[in-house]
């Protein structure tokens, strides 16, 4: 009988995918600090999870913290930040996981960076499109007054670019819907894709 474990044959995604019974993706959200990445992952992972669908969301704050807290924001370093990123979310993704990485990744360079490790057919690049002046009012852990006072260098969307993304495949303009509205957006895109 061929079955797993009579076959020398190691483990492949789809057994993992059979076993989860779900598809593994990678749902990219860029956008600028504040723009309320975080909050949309976390949604989308809880209406994920109560379907019954493993996932993983990693951030800007926690990678940073731990495995890239050896990295700056620089032009240099930020892509040493996303390169890593998207090695560690193809592997969750080659898991079957359904992997949300929320990263400011503030240019297409980046971006395409991340598509091509990933592998474009597992990539979901999603704008969280809040407009600065909205995420400078929110101001959530003080960064845009510092930034502004020169107490930062290097911030995006004040003294460093943010490229608008040209390639996405979801477009929120999240001053204008609730974080539900955008959940459901997401949700629906990839459903339709990864059936
Ligand atoms: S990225 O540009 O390399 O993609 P990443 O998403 O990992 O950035 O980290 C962004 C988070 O780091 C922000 O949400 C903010 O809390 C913090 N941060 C600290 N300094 C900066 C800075 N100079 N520019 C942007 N974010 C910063």
């Amino acid at each position: 009988m061929n079955n797993i474990f009579t076959t020398n044959k190691i483990l492949q995604r789809s057994d993992k995918e059979n076993l989860l019974n779900q598809k593994g993706i990678a749902v990219w959200l860029t956008g600028l600090s504040g723009a309320g990445k975080t909050t949309i992952a976390v949604a989308l992972e809880k209406t994920l999870h109560s379907k019954g669908k493993l996932t993983q969301v990693l951030d800007g704050d926690n990678i940073r913290a731990g495995i890239n807290n050896n990295l700056g924001f620089s032009e240099e370093d930020r892509i040493e930040n996303i390169r890593r990123i998207a090695e560690i979310a193809k592997l969750f993704v080659n898991n079957g996981i359904i992997t949300i990485c929320c990263f400011i990744s503030p240019t297409e360079k980046m971006r395409s960076l991340a598509k091509d490790i990933i592998g474009k057919k597992d990539f979901v690049e999603v704008y969280i499109n809040t407009p600065l002046e909205i995420c400078e009012k929110r101001d959530v852990k003080g960064l845009y007054a510092k930034a502004r006072k020169g107490e930062i260098k290097d911030f995006t969307g004040i003294d460093s670019p943010f490229e608008e993304p040209k390639n996405a495949s979801l477009n929120l303009k999240t001053s204008e819907m609730s974080v539900e509205e955008s959940v459901a957006e997401i949700l629906r895109y990839i459903n339709r894709i990864k059936k």
